[in-house]
């Protein structure tokens, strides 16, 4: 199996390839400290402004969206899908790039999505995606700069062809995901309605739920935040969105609404409800659809109040998320 799997649309790749000979600037820093840098100045250019090369011709690079948490299984993955899915049917430009080279589930969903596409003779939307693939060279040094210049140089493309560039981080820290958190523009941590996923973000008190501290997770977005400032004075939007959300158990679902929300005044995030429950979030993997394709020529599935139900939470998740894209630049 190849190291890199990329599969994009015919016109955005020769897009993205052209963008790569003038877009792959490098990030300054050590390579081998804890927290990377965030990236550099040429790397997160400013979001509109004067391009040196085309004179009058605005630059705009894509606006970064990660997905992050540092607790497995949280919906890390299941959320990419459908905002990538999300995006495309709006018209943007959607590249993703998948951080968890071990797992790829990302990556595999874009693949059978691709797979099924040939098979039914049905053309969807599809985004510029890749994997990063975890470093074997021998040395921490080493491991760190390759997967570094390989993050910069799959990023820098994406930034100049793409509206919108979505990383997925593995659900462990990683140096590429610390190095995905260090250029988020938006960072979206889906975490399962539980106080054992809450408890990466913060320590409650047994006995009334005050917010004791912040916790591992938190701190490193903290940090993030800290050096993106330092590095370009950019900020990080972060979101934290409770995933998986069940019409039973009313009471542990109130105690955890009530601790994301003060840890939210406390540490500063957005909130966002998030998805329910629901088997349509997870079902169409396989074929690598999601319920935002249903209504698509060629796909011709039924749409249940289930399915009603779960666009809506989609929709008003990306409501919430209020990405700064603008008008998309051409519709599908
Ligand atoms: N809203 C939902 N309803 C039903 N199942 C869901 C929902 N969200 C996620 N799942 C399921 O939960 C499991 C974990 O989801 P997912 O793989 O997206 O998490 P992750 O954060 O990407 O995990 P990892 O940290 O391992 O990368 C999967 O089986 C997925 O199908
Ligand atoms: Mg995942």
């Amino acid at each position: 199996m190849s190291d890199e799997t990329k599969v994009d649309n015919p016109g955005k790749e020769k897009q993205a390839k052209s963008a790569s000979t003038s877009g792959s600037a490098v990030l300054p820093g050590a390579q081998s400290e804890k927290t990377p840098p965030a990236p550099g100045p040429a790397q997160l250019a400013p979001r509109s402004g004067p391009d040196p090369k085309l004179g009058a011709m605005p630059l705009k690079r894509a606006h970064i969206l990660v997905l992050g948490n540092e607790k497995g299984g949280s919906g890390k993955t299941t959320t990419a899908m459908h905002l990538i899915t999300g995006l495309l049917h709006q018209g943007y430009r959607v590249g993703s790039m998948d951080l968890d080279g071990r797992q790829r589930s990302l990556t595999r969903y874009v693949e059978n999505r691709q797979v099924w596409m040939d098979q039914n003779s049905v053309t969807l939307p599809m985004p510029a995606h890749t994997v990063i693939a975890r470093s074997e060279l021998d040395t921490v040094t080493e491991r760190e700069a390759d997967e570094r210049a390989r993050f910069e140089f799959e990023l820098a493309k994406r930034l100049q062809a793409c509206d919108v560039v979505l990383l997925d981080c593995p659900g462990t820290d990683t140096f590429l995901s610390r190095l995905g958190h260090a250029c988020a523009d938006t960072l979206l941590t889906p975490m399962n309605d539980s106080f054992v996923d809450f408890d990466l973000l913060g320590r409650v008190d047994p006995e009334n739920y005050d917010i004791l501290g912040p916790s591992v997770y938190s701190e490193m977005v903290w940090d993030a935040r800290k050096r993106r400032a330092i590095s370009d004075g950019g900020t990080i939007d972060w979101i934290v969105m409770r995933n998986r959300l069940s019409t039973l158990d009313a009471k542990n679902k109130r105690r955890i609404e009530y601790v994301v929300e003060s840890l939210s005044q406390r540490i500063g995030f957005r909130t966002a409800k998030g998805f329910g429950e629901r088997v349509i979030f997870r079902e169409m993997f396989p074929s690598g659809l999601t319920l935002l394709d249903l209504k698509e020529k060629g796909v011709g599935a039924q749409m249940s109040m289930s399915h009603v139900a779960a666009r809506a939470e989609v929709r008003q998740l990306m409501e919430v998320l209020a990405l700064p894209l603008g008008e998309p630049a051409h519709v599908i």
